[in-house]
């Protein structure tokens, strides 16, 4: 392990009917608040009224902005940012899901800082200030309701960057699985397999003597296995729904990464595909996953066995490490198809007719990944794999 200092503050609400915290924890922050919300789930499943009305109790003055997209734009940042200065916004309450909380941290810096919020989204500058926010989570996925994290996409550009800061670890988030009841099916998967490749991400590091942060990751994984098949039949199961709300924030909130950092590489290969067609981040995971852990196997395939055997139960026996570290990648294949995830570019109308710009755009920062650096060529390799 590597030496770590662990500091989460996000306040976690958990549960039923958890939203009546909004009325105590407002409060401490300010009066001025402004909403942030997506393209109309929240109007359409009720939520909104029910934020509305609590608001209202405490005497909270509200502005709001809608419309965060999927895969949100730093149009939208730039939007948000406007109404904090022109309004003296006090306080940011983000309800959705992980896009309305990632563009609802870029505003929060973007608010303290004078120039464009890109520089901050493109790493030119750090950020020194950021108002308040808190998060009522929607959708379980990108553990974005308790890191510091956050990804923007400049669609003139066609970039998509994380960035992070400590200063944006939201206030507290409210995590009540009803409010994830109308997520629809495509949505939940993609949710899922984000999920489960945020333990990936994790799992494929090179620090040694990690016992414990790989039985947390594999729990996490058989856990979410377990779940996965039987919420997408059954969406408004509180208990099916409990249980990946909080396999969600777990898989990426710090908990199950101390002592080491992980590759990180498919998140940056996703970026580009999403950065440049606008796709669900769980689908093109979905698809990325399987053939990076192919063209990497060699590098440490002990690791994938130890994977292989501990969460997709292969049978080792008169078997090398590559060849069962090989069958477990087949069936974390077939368990995304099998519960409905893509698992080609193509499912997508994605051919190869943009791949050098795809290759580009995940370039645009250097080589990338700690399990294995990638160069162009294995960028370009996993991308056609991909096709
Ligand atoms: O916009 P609305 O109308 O709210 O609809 C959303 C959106 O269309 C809908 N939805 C959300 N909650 C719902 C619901 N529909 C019905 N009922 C509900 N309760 O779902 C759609 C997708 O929402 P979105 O927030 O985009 O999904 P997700 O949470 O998967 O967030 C994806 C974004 O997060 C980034 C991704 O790159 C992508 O931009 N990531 C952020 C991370 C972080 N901050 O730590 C890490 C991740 O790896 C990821 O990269
Ligand atoms: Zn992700």
């Amino acid at each position: 392990m590597n030496n770590f200092i662990f500091h989460n503050p996000t306040k976690l609400i958990f549960g039923r009917g958890q939203l009546r915290e909004l009325a105590n924890e407002i409060p401490k922050y300010g009066k001025k608040v402004l909403l942030v919300y997506g393209g109309g789930s929240i109007k359409r499943n009720g939520l909104y009224n029910q934020v509305v009305d609590i608001l209202d109790q405490i005497g909270a003055e509200r502005f709001e902005l809608p419309g965060v997209e999927p895969n949100p734009r730093i149009s939208t940042v730039r939007k948000g940012v406007e109404i904090c200065k022109k309004e003296g916004i006090e306080f940011l309450l983000a309800v959705g899901g992980g896009s309305v909380i990632d563009c609802t941290k870029a505003i929060a810096v973007g608010a303290k800082y004078e120039g464009d919020p890109w520089d901050i989204i493109d790493k030119k500058v750090v950020p020194k200030a950021a108002l308040p926010l808190g998060t009522v989570l929607t959708l379980a996925a990108t553990g974005s309701e308790m890191n510091a994290g956050s990804v923007i996409t400049n669609w003139e550009t066609k970039e998509k960057y994380g960035w992070g800061s400590p200063l944006v670890f939201p206030k507290f988030s409210i995590l009540d699985p009803v409010h994830t009841f109308t997520v629809p099916k495509n949505q939940t998967i993609y949710g899922i397999v984000d999920i489960m490749s945020h333990v990936f991400e994790h799992y494929f590091h090179v620090e040694t003597n990690t016992p414990l942060q790989d039985r947390l990751c594999e729990s996490i994984l058989l856990t979410v296995m377990e779940t996965a098949p039987k919420l997408i039949n059954d969406l408004e199961n509180y208990e099916y729904r409990e249980t990946i709300l909080y396999c969600g924030t777990m898989a990426l909130n710090g908990m199950v990464q101390m002592g080491y950092a992980g590759d990180w590489a498919t998140h940056n290969l996703e970026h580009a595909v999403s950065a440049v067609y606008d796709i669900p981040h769980g689908g093109g995971l979905a698809i990325l996953f399987p053939n990076w852990m192919k063209h990497v196997l060699t590098e440490n395939p002990a690791r994938f066995r130890q994977l292989a055997e501990r969460v997709f139960h292969v049978d080792p026996t008169g078997k090398s490490d590559e060849e069962i570290g090989l069958e477990g990648i087949e069936k974390l294949r077939e368990f995304w198809t099998k519960i409905g995830a893509p698992s080609r570019l193509a499912d997508y109308g994605i051919d190869d007719q943009n791949l050098d710009i795809l290759v580009d755009r995940a370039m645009k920062k250097g080589e990338f990944g700690r399990f294995k650096k990638l160069r162009e060529e294995d960028v370009r390799a996993i991308y056609e794999q991909s096709l």
